[in-house]
Protein backbone atom coordinates (compact mmCIF):
# COMPACT_ATOMS: atom_id res chain seq x y z
CA UNK A 1 0.00 0.00 0.00
CA UNK A 2 1.68 3.45 -0.91
CA UNK A 3 1.32 6.78 1.42
CA UNK A 4 -1.55 7.78 -0.23
CA UNK A 5 -3.41 5.14 0.35
CA UNK A 6 -2.53 5.24 4.08
CA UNK A 7 -3.30 8.54 4.33
CA UNK A 8 -6.97 8.02 2.91
CA UNK A 9 -7.68 4.63 4.96
CA UNK A 10 -6.44 6.63 8.32
CA UNK A 11 -8.80 9.74 6.91
CA UNK A 12 -11.65 7.64 6.45
CA UNK A 13 -11.52 5.62 9.61
CA UNK A 14 -11.22 8.86 11.26
CA UNK A 15 -14.24 10.28 9.90
CA UNK A 16 -16.05 6.93 11.10
CA UNK A 17 -14.79 7.40 14.33
CA UNK A 18 -16.10 10.82 14.74
CA UNK A 19 -19.26 9.76 13.61
CA UNK A 20 -19.85 7.10 16.50
CA UNK A 21 -17.91 8.55 19.39
CA UNK A 22 -19.32 11.55 20.85
CA UNK A 23 -16.81 14.76 20.26
CA UNK A 24 -17.38 15.23 24.36
CA UNK A 25 -18.29 13.29 26.98
CA UNK A 26 -22.13 12.91 27.94
CA UNK A 27 -22.69 13.78 31.79
CA UNK A 28 -25.79 11.63 32.02
CA UNK A 29 -23.26 8.65 30.68
CA UNK A 30 -20.73 10.02 33.24
CA UNK A 31 -23.67 9.61 35.98
CA UNK A 32 -24.67 6.31 35.05
CA UNK A 33 -20.71 5.28 34.59
CA UNK A 34 -20.39 6.48 38.03
CA UNK A 35 -23.59 5.35 40.20
CA UNK A 36 -22.83 1.55 38.44
CA UNK A 37 -18.60 1.84 40.04
CA UNK A 38 -20.79 2.64 43.44
CA UNK A 39 -23.26 -0.51 42.99
CA UNK A 40 -20.16 -3.20 42.07
CA UNK A 41 -18.30 -1.66 45.57
CA UNK A 42 -21.17 -1.25 47.85
CA UNK A 43 -23.88 -3.95 46.37
CA UNK A 44 -25.49 -3.51 49.51
CA UNK A 45 -26.36 0.05 49.87
CA UNK A 46 -29.27 1.78 48.57
CA UNK A 47 -29.49 5.05 46.41
CA UNK A 48 -30.88 6.92 48.80
CA UNK A 49 -28.29 6.09 51.52
CA UNK A 50 -25.71 7.99 49.64
CA UNK A 51 -27.26 11.41 50.45
CA UNK A 52 -25.28 10.06 54.32
CA UNK A 53 -21.49 10.08 52.79
CA UNK A 54 -19.57 8.33 54.82
CA UNK A 55 -22.16 7.70 57.44
CA UNK A 56 -23.58 5.44 55.29
CA UNK A 57 -21.06 3.14 55.47
CA UNK A 58 -21.01 2.72 58.87
CA UNK A 59 -23.57 1.41 60.75
CA UNK A 60 -22.99 2.88 64.33
CA UNK A 61 -21.93 6.44 63.10
CA UNK A 62 -25.07 6.78 60.98
CA UNK A 63 -27.56 5.86 64.22
CA UNK A 64 -25.63 8.74 66.52
CA UNK A 65 -25.94 11.20 63.35
CA UNK A 66 -29.41 10.16 63.11
CA UNK A 67 -30.18 10.78 66.98
CA UNK A 68 -27.69 14.47 66.87
CA UNK A 69 -30.38 15.42 64.13
CA UNK A 70 -33.33 15.26 66.39
CA UNK A 71 -32.00 18.07 68.22
CA UNK A 72 -28.67 19.58 66.27
CA UNK A 73 -26.49 21.17 68.65
CA UNK A 74 -26.16 24.50 66.18
CA UNK A 75 -29.62 25.08 66.51
CA UNK A 76 -28.67 28.92 67.66
CA UNK A 77 -26.95 29.09 64.74
CA UNK A 78 -30.01 28.33 62.37
CA UNK A 79 -32.19 30.92 64.32
CA UNK A 80 -29.63 33.27 63.12
CA UNK A 81 -29.78 32.44 59.56
CA UNK A 82 -33.49 32.54 59.79
CA UNK A 83 -33.16 36.23 61.34
CA UNK A 84 -30.34 37.28 58.28
CA UNK A 85 -33.10 35.43 55.85
CA UNK A 86 -35.97 37.65 57.16
CA UNK A 87 -34.16 41.13 57.61
CA UNK A 88 -34.82 43.60 55.05
CA UNK A 89 -32.29 44.81 53.05
CA UNK A 90 -31.52 48.42 51.95
CA UNK A 91 -34.40 48.74 49.32
CA UNK A 92 -36.88 47.47 52.08
CA UNK A 93 -37.09 44.12 50.34
CA UNK A 94 -36.06 40.75 51.33
CA UNK A 95 -34.96 37.50 49.62
CA UNK A 96 -37.75 35.94 49.38
CA UNK A 97 -39.25 38.82 47.63
CA UNK A 98 -36.30 38.49 45.31
CA UNK A 99 -35.50 34.88 44.44
CA UNK A 100 -37.36 32.56 42.02
CA UNK A 101 -40.09 30.94 43.80
CA UNK A 102 -39.31 33.01 47.13
CA UNK A 103 -36.33 30.96 47.23
CA UNK A 104 -38.65 27.63 48.11
CA UNK A 105 -37.94 24.49 46.60
CA UNK A 106 -35.18 25.90 44.00
CA UNK A 107 -31.37 24.47 45.53
CA UNK A 108 -31.76 21.89 43.94
CA UNK A 109 -31.97 23.53 40.35
CA UNK A 110 -28.34 25.25 40.87
CA UNK A 111 -25.45 25.49 39.88
CA UNK A 112 -27.22 26.15 36.50
CA UNK A 113 -25.49 27.32 33.31
CA UNK A 114 -26.46 30.99 32.26
CA UNK A 115 -26.51 31.40 28.61
CA UNK A 116 -26.91 34.97 28.83
CA UNK A 117 -23.78 35.60 31.18
CA UNK A 118 -22.04 32.17 29.54
CA UNK A 119 -21.02 31.02 32.78
CA UNK A 120 -22.39 28.84 35.64
CA UNK A 121 -24.60 30.53 38.19
CA UNK A 122 -24.21 29.30 41.65
CA UNK A 123 -27.53 29.74 44.14
CA UNK A 124 -24.82 32.18 45.90
CA UNK A 125 -24.57 34.24 43.08
CA UNK A 126 -28.34 34.48 42.80
CA UNK A 127 -27.90 35.80 46.34
CA UNK A 128 -25.24 38.07 45.15
CA UNK A 129 -27.37 39.30 42.37
CA UNK A 130 -30.11 40.00 44.56
CA UNK A 131 -28.37 41.61 47.54
CA UNK A 132 -26.81 43.91 44.74
CA UNK A 133 -30.09 45.36 43.12
CA UNK A 134 -31.19 46.44 46.58
CA UNK A 135 -28.90 48.55 47.78
CA UNK A 136 -26.77 46.20 49.34
CA UNK A 137 -23.08 44.44 48.91
CA UNK A 138 -21.81 41.23 47.57
CA UNK A 139 -20.69 38.45 50.31
CA UNK A 140 -17.98 35.95 49.66
CA UNK A 141 -19.08 32.56 49.06
CA UNK A 142 -17.26 31.01 52.13
CA UNK A 143 -17.83 33.71 54.32
CA UNK A 144 -19.64 31.41 57.46
CA UNK A 145 -20.90 34.96 59.01
CA UNK A 146 -22.87 36.09 56.00
CA UNK A 147 -23.46 34.22 52.88
CA UNK A 148 -22.88 30.44 54.71
CA UNK A 149 -25.18 31.83 57.25
CA UNK A 150 -27.80 32.79 54.99
CA UNK A 151 -27.50 30.13 53.14
CA UNK A 152 -27.92 27.99 56.08
CA UNK A 153 -31.84 28.99 55.92
CA UNK A 154 -32.17 29.37 52.46
CA UNK A 155 -30.99 25.79 51.20
CA UNK A 156 -33.29 24.18 54.35
CA UNK A 157 -36.23 25.82 52.44
CA UNK A 158 -35.52 22.90 49.65
CA UNK A 159 -34.87 19.98 51.81
CA UNK A 160 -36.94 17.21 49.56
CA UNK A 161 -36.35 18.67 46.63
CA UNK A 162 -34.33 16.36 44.25
CA UNK A 163 -31.18 17.49 42.77
CA UNK A 164 -32.07 18.43 39.09
CA UNK A 165 -28.82 20.11 37.73
CA UNK A 166 -28.99 20.44 33.60
CA UNK A 167 -25.90 20.80 30.68
CA UNK A 168 -27.54 21.49 27.91
CA UNK A 169 -25.71 23.05 25.04
CA UNK A 170 -21.96 23.45 23.89
CA UNK A 171 -21.00 25.79 26.39
CA UNK A 172 -22.69 24.38 29.29
CA UNK A 173 -20.88 21.15 28.27
CA UNK A 174 -17.83 23.03 28.29
CA UNK A 175 -18.00 24.34 32.12
CA UNK A 176 -19.16 20.68 33.00
CA UNK A 177 -15.81 19.27 31.30
CA UNK A 178 -13.41 21.97 32.90
CA UNK A 179 -15.49 20.82 36.47
CA UNK A 180 -14.77 17.17 35.38
CA UNK A 181 -10.86 17.49 34.46
CA UNK A 182 -10.69 19.28 38.04
CA UNK A 183 -12.18 16.50 39.60
CA UNK A 184 -9.50 13.89 37.96
CA UNK A 185 -6.57 16.32 38.09
CA UNK A 186 -4.14 15.20 40.56
CA UNK A 187 -2.62 17.83 43.08
CA UNK A 188 -0.64 18.74 45.76
CA UNK A 189 2.29 16.98 46.91
CA UNK A 190 0.28 13.71 47.76
CA UNK A 191 -0.43 14.25 43.89
CA UNK A 192 -4.16 12.92 44.62
CA UNK A 193 -7.09 14.13 42.50
CA UNK A 194 -10.57 14.49 43.88
CA UNK A 195 -11.32 10.68 42.80
CA UNK A 196 -8.59 8.99 44.02
CA UNK A 197 -9.97 9.53 47.62
CA UNK A 198 -13.75 9.96 46.32
CA UNK A 199 -14.46 7.45 44.15
CA UNK A 200 -11.05 5.05 44.15
CA UNK A 201 -10.75 5.05 47.56
CA UNK A 202 -14.55 5.62 48.70
CA UNK A 203 -14.44 2.95 51.66
CA UNK A 204 -11.28 2.90 52.78
CA UNK A 205 -10.41 4.39 56.15
CA UNK A 206 -8.08 7.63 56.49
CA UNK A 207 -6.81 8.14 59.58
CA UNK A 208 -10.26 8.09 61.56
CA UNK A 209 -12.15 8.63 58.83
CA UNK A 210 -13.94 6.61 55.97
CA UNK A 211 -14.19 8.24 52.95
CA UNK A 212 -17.45 9.25 51.49
CA UNK A 213 -18.32 8.51 47.93
CA UNK A 214 -19.15 11.02 45.32
CA UNK A 215 -22.45 10.23 44.99
CA UNK A 216 -24.54 12.28 47.21
CA UNK A 217 -21.70 14.52 48.15
CA UNK A 218 -23.31 17.66 47.25
CA UNK A 219 -26.85 17.34 48.66
CA UNK A 220 -26.23 18.50 51.99
CA UNK A 221 -24.96 22.02 52.39
CA UNK A 222 -23.80 24.02 54.23
CA UNK A 223 -22.52 21.45 56.81
CA UNK A 224 -22.05 22.17 60.79
CA UNK A 225 -18.88 20.27 61.74
CA UNK A 226 -18.67 19.35 65.37
CA UNK A 227 -20.57 21.69 67.23
CA UNK A 228 -21.22 24.95 65.36
CA UNK A 229 -18.70 25.29 62.90
CA UNK A 230 -20.25 26.17 59.22
CA UNK A 231 -18.39 24.80 56.43
CA UNK A 232 -19.70 25.59 52.77
CA UNK A 233 -19.44 23.18 50.07
CA UNK A 234 -16.70 25.26 48.29
CA UNK A 235 -15.04 25.50 51.51
CA UNK A 236 -15.10 21.76 51.74
CA UNK A 237 -13.27 21.75 48.34
CA UNK A 238 -10.50 24.31 49.50
CA UNK A 239 -10.11 22.34 52.53
CA UNK A 240 -9.48 18.38 50.50
CA UNK A 241 -7.38 20.36 48.02
CA UNK A 242 -5.18 21.44 50.92
CA UNK A 243 -5.20 18.04 52.67
CA UNK A 244 -3.39 16.66 50.17
CA UNK A 245 -1.07 20.20 50.24
CA UNK A 246 -2.22 21.95 47.46
CA UNK A 247 -3.69 25.33 47.83
CA UNK A 248 -7.33 25.49 46.92
CA UNK A 249 -8.72 28.48 45.61
CA UNK A 250 -11.23 30.80 47.41
CA UNK A 251 -14.52 29.98 47.35
CA UNK A 252 -16.85 31.64 44.38
CA UNK A 253 -13.97 30.87 41.67
CA UNK A 254 -14.69 29.49 38.24
CA UNK A 255 -12.60 26.86 38.50
CA UNK A 256 -14.73 26.07 41.80
CA UNK A 257 -18.12 26.69 40.38
CA UNK A 258 -17.39 24.37 37.43
CA UNK A 259 -16.20 21.97 39.91
CA UNK A 260 -19.63 22.06 41.60
CA UNK A 261 -21.60 22.08 38.34
CA UNK A 262 -20.06 18.75 37.40
CA UNK A 263 -19.69 17.37 40.95
CA UNK A 264 -23.86 18.03 41.87
CA UNK A 265 -24.78 16.94 38.70
CA UNK A 266 -23.29 13.24 39.66
CA UNK A 267 -26.12 13.66 42.44
CA UNK A 268 -29.07 14.26 40.45
CA UNK A 269 -31.87 12.53 41.65
CA UNK A 270 -31.10 12.29 45.11
CA UNK A 271 -33.19 14.53 47.94
CA UNK A 272 -31.59 17.33 49.31
CA UNK A 273 -31.39 18.35 53.27
CA UNK A 274 -29.21 21.29 54.27
CA UNK A 275 -27.57 22.34 57.03
CA UNK A 276 -26.94 18.60 58.62
CA UNK A 277 -24.09 17.64 61.00
CA UNK A 278 -20.97 16.08 60.34
CA UNK A 279 -17.88 15.41 62.20
C1 LIG B 1 -6.53 12.57 50.44
C2 LIG B 1 -7.91 12.23 50.27
C3 LIG B 1 -8.88 13.30 49.79
C4 LIG B 1 -8.85 13.98 48.59
C5 LIG B 1 -7.79 13.92 47.52
C6 LIG B 1 -10.05 14.76 48.55
N1 LIG B 1 -10.79 14.57 49.69
FE1 LIG B 1 -12.66 15.22 50.02
N2 LIG B 1 -12.62 14.38 51.88
C7 LIG B 1 -11.59 13.65 52.41
C8 LIG B 1 -11.92 13.24 53.77
C9 LIG B 1 -11.04 12.43 54.71
C10 LIG B 1 -13.22 13.74 54.03
C11 LIG B 1 -14.03 13.56 55.30
C12 LIG B 1 -14.72 12.21 55.28
C13 LIG B 1 -15.75 12.15 54.20
O1 LIG B 1 -16.89 12.62 54.41
O2 LIG B 1 -15.42 11.69 53.08
C14 LIG B 1 -13.64 14.44 52.81
C15 LIG B 1 -14.86 15.03 52.65
C16 LIG B 1 -15.32 15.61 51.49
C17 LIG B 1 -16.65 16.13 51.29
C18 LIG B 1 -17.76 16.14 52.34
C19 LIG B 1 -18.59 14.92 52.33
C20 LIG B 1 -19.73 15.04 53.30
O3 LIG B 1 -20.75 14.35 53.08
O4 LIG B 1 -19.66 15.78 54.28
C21 LIG B 1 -16.69 16.64 50.02
C22 LIG B 1 -17.88 17.31 49.35
C23 LIG B 1 -15.40 16.43 49.43
N3 LIG B 1 -14.60 15.79 50.33
C24 LIG B 1 -15.05 16.82 48.14
C25 LIG B 1 -13.76 16.69 47.61
C26 LIG B 1 -13.35 17.27 46.35
C27 LIG B 1 -14.22 18.07 45.42
C28 LIG B 1 -12.03 16.96 46.20
C29 LIG B 1 -11.09 17.42 45.11
C30 LIG B 1 -10.90 18.85 45.03
C31 LIG B 1 -11.65 16.15 47.34
N4 LIG B 1 -12.72 16.03 48.18
C32 LIG B 1 -10.40 15.57 47.50
C33 LIG B 1 -10.43 13.30 51.75
C34 LIG B 1 -10.08 13.71 50.48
Amino acid sequence: MNVNKIVTALALLGSLLAAVTPAQANPEQDRQNMIKTFKDKFPDLKTEDYVYGALALNKDALGQYKSIMEFPPYTTELDKAEKLWNTPMKSGKTYADCLPNGGKMIAGNYPQFDNAKGKVVTLEMVVNDCRTANGEEAWKYGDDKTMGLLTAHLRTLSDGMKVNIKVEGEAALKAYEDGKKTWYTRKGQLNFSCANCHVLGAGERVRSEILSPMIGQATHWPVFRGGSNLVTLQTRYKGCHGSVRHVGDEPGSERYNNLEYFHTYISNGLPMQASVFRK
